[in-house]
């Protein structure tokens, strides 16, 4: 059932600030949009997905994720733009003003496979993305789970584990929690006449050149054989047997991304990290069974958000705009059937091109938002297309839309430089 149609809101009153009141302190800005949504909330019959509800497997899983308003957007008061009601939907209510001033509320809806709010825990998003994969990859699959999303939307708070201020823990994020079922499986009496073993990589992707986030950031080649094969030369592959050992190379790998400062995100990182989970059989040529990239994209946003204006950094920006433009384009071919695919577009869709191919490829993106009215544009951006009633594939436009808009940005740059 459809919880809600969107609807408007309006209101005429002027805002007046409450300078007097002995309600002062807790004046908002914009208190008379707070006040609107806080009302429309009330009218809402609110059911957040819980762990007993049903997971339904597809080839293309489309989720969204809303975090809690920070610190710095709690003293700054901002408002609370973002509701998620169940059954998949979510809510912007976008602040408008009419020709003669009155402020009203534009609630848009979208429909996703699942929507997470601000009190999903880690554990919670991966049963419902993530932990599907790993049954798949067990059975012979090539999947992918990216987290993709505004700086500071909380991609590697979701794929590396929970921060408490600096401080990761690296035992609570999706990378985690899909090694830990791995070792499940592994010791399962359903998979063990397959006789394979699981191995772990970890890189990154910076400014298209990878690098082994396991082997003191070694830079890497990139090579295309005749078969199309894409290999990564000299990527260390660690054949691993606890989870505790996956946790430890997360967090020497976590440490050594590289990472800057953007507008949102003092710790943001400026790459995209892929952490590869790989069933290889126990035969001389350690054949590949299956293989699971995890992929914590590098967070996209405009060239003139970016705190520092250097040249190095707005090439940095420009480039992830570009590779998150390709793995657009690429998986938008891919949603048609369409006989070309771009991988050669960036690095990033060459090295995860076996796992956009065949049957038997599976894919799961998690869209991170922002709840504040600041972010507004950026929410509207991510999630736009990715409406669940549009297509599977719909979540490649809503990549299309920032990149777009980002596209511009690198054109710009491009004339700049
Ligand atoms: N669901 C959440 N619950 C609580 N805090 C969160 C959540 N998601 C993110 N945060 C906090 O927000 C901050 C930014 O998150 P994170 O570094 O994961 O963003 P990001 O999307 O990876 O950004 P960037 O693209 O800049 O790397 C972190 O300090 C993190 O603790
Ligand atoms: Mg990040």
């Amino acid at each position: 059932s459809r919880p809600l149609a969107p609807t408007s809101m309006s209101s005429q009153s002027q805002e007046t600030p409450a300078v007097n009141s002995p309600f002062a302190e807790t004046y908002r800005p914009n208190q008379k949009i707070y006040d609107m949504i806080q009302e429309f909330r009330e009218s809402l019959e609110i059911t957040p997905v819980s762990s007993t509800d049903q997971i339904e497997p597809h080839k293309i899983c489309v989720c969204v994720r809303k975090r809690p308003l920070n610190k710095q957007e709690i003293i700054r008061k901002e408002i609370d733009v973002v509701t998620i009601p169940g059954n998949g939907a979510l809510l912007v209510h976008e602040p408008k003003q009419k020709v003669d001033l009155t402020k009203y509320l534009d609630n848009q809806i979208f429909h996703f496979d699942y929507s997470f709010d601000e009190t999903a825990t880690n554990g919670l998003v991966y049963n419902f993305t993530a932990k599907p994969l790993v049954q798949s990859i067990f059975e012979g699959c090539m999947a992918t789970c990216f987290a993709y999303g505004q700086t500071g939307s909380g991609k590697t708070h979701t794929m590396g584990g929970d921060f408490t201020g600096k401080q990761q823990n690296s035992a609570k994020g999706i990378y985690a929690l899909a090694a830990q079922d791995v070792f499940t499986h592994l010791n399962h009496r359903k998979y063990a006449k397959l006789d394979v073993s699981a191995y772990v990589s970890f890189f990154e992707i910076y400014n298209g050149k990878v690098f082994d986030l396991l082997n003191n950031k070694a830079k890497l080649r990139v090579l295309e054989d005749d078969r199309q094969q894409v290999q990564v030369v000299g990527l260390e592959e660690v054949c691993v047997t606890t989870t505790e050992e996956v946790i430890r190379m997360i967090q020497t790998g976590s440490a050594c991304r590289t990472s800057g400062q953007t507008s949102a995100n003092a710790n943001s990182s400026r790459s995209h990290a892929v952490l590869q989970i790989v069933l290889r059989r126990n035969d001389r040529a350690t054949t590949l069974h299956g293989k699971f990239s995890l992929v914590d994209l590098a967070g996209n946003e405009r060239g003139t958000d970016v705190c520092s204006n250097d040249r190095s950094t707005l090439v940095e920006t420009a480039e992830i705009n570009r590779s998150l433009l390709a793995l657009k384009e690429c998986i938008r071919s891919l949603g048609k059937n369409s006989e070309h695919i771009p991988f050669r577009m960036s690095t990033l869709t060459k090295v995860l091109r076996d796992s956009f191919i065949g049957e038997k490829s599976r894919t799961c993106m998690i869209a991170m938002v922002s709840p504040g009215m600041a972010s507004c544009e950026y929410t509207m951006n991510t999630l736009r297309y990715a409406d669940r009633c549009i297509l599977y594939t719909s979540v490649y436009d809503a990549i299309s839309q920032v990149a777009e808009l980002e596209e511009k940005t690198y054109a710009e740059l491009q004339v700049k430089f």
